[in-house]
């Protein structure tokens, strides 16, 4: 997939997949997938690291994740996220964070949120790197939305939502994340825009769908908000793998006379 891909997508009316990866062997898996485009997302603060937000994501972080997930996957396309309050510091700030995630190895940045960035994001964008938006439940700003909960059910809530995205494109973004909004919303504002929606709890009608991949493979049995589908029971297959070798281990199973030099 290229950045012209996207676009394209959209204008044939062909979804889009998106799946996070934060490392060397799942983005090799990944590499023989047939899934569209990896995110290097802020989630692998939570994910990877245990943190309880992505708050506590660096951008040191990101970069050493993204190089892994490149030299894993070196032919998809990779947006790399923009890390807590990244894109709030001072221009120079800013944009030596886009050059670290750049050099690691993304393809594009994705930025949550719109209000007060908007002159960044086109400075980023005409500097030549392309910026994926991210709206609706916005995790960075988790404190102030008082938990990771649904956006824009209210009528202006939704309205706001749906100004930025028009904002958004406006600043050149090539794509937009929307983020645990009413399907209603999700389908309103994909709708409205040219460029191509990527949906996570925002219902079956954006242009394309998201998830974070050890939530797609049931890797955490009681993490089951509505929007997710456990494709797999991870976390009991390996669960049942580990407790199989321990008790070849233990009963002197393993190994075999074939397993010996
Ligand atoms: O960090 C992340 O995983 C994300 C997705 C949930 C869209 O931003």
């Amino acid at each position: 997939m290229k950045i012209q891909t996207f676009r394209q997508r959209k204008v044939a009316r062909e979804k889009i997949s998106m799946v996070t990866c934060y490392d060397f062997w799942s983005a090799q898996i990944l590499a023989d997938s047939s899934v569209d485009t990896l995110l290097v997302g802020d989630s692998l603060a939570m994910v990877m690291h245990g943190f309880p937000s992505t708050v506590h994501a660096t951008v040191e972080m990101m970069a050493t994740h993204i190089a892994a997930v490149k030299r894993g996957a070196p032919n998809k396309f990779i947006v790399g996220d923009m890390p807590f309050l990244a894109a709030r510091k001072d221009l120079g700030q800013a944009m030596d964070a886009v050059t670290a995630l750049m050099q690691a190895g993304s393809n594009a940045i994705k930025i949550e949120g719109a209000a007060g960035q908007l002159p960044l994001l086109a400075h980023i964008v005409e500097s030549g790197v392309p910026v994926m938006g991210h709206l609706g439940l916005t995790p960075q700003s988790v404190e102030s939305l008082g938990g990771h909960k649904v956006q824009g059910r209210l009528d202006a809530d939704a309205q706001r939502i749906f100004n930025d995205a028009l904002a958004l494109q406006d600043a050149g973004c090539f794509s937009l994340v929307l983020e645990c909004i009413p399907q209603a919303l999700g389908e309103r504002i994909t709708l409205a825009l040219d460029i191509p929606t990527i949906g996570i709890g925002a219902g079956p009608n954006t242009d394309g769908q998201v998830l974070v991949l050890q939530d797609l493979l049931g890797m955490q049995k009681a993490f089951k908000p509505k929007f997710l589908r456990h494709y797999m029971q991870g976390h009991e297959l390996l669960s049942n793998a580990l407790n199989h070798y321990h008790s070849d281990v233990v009963e002197g199973h393993f190994p075999s006379c074939q397993e010996v030099y």
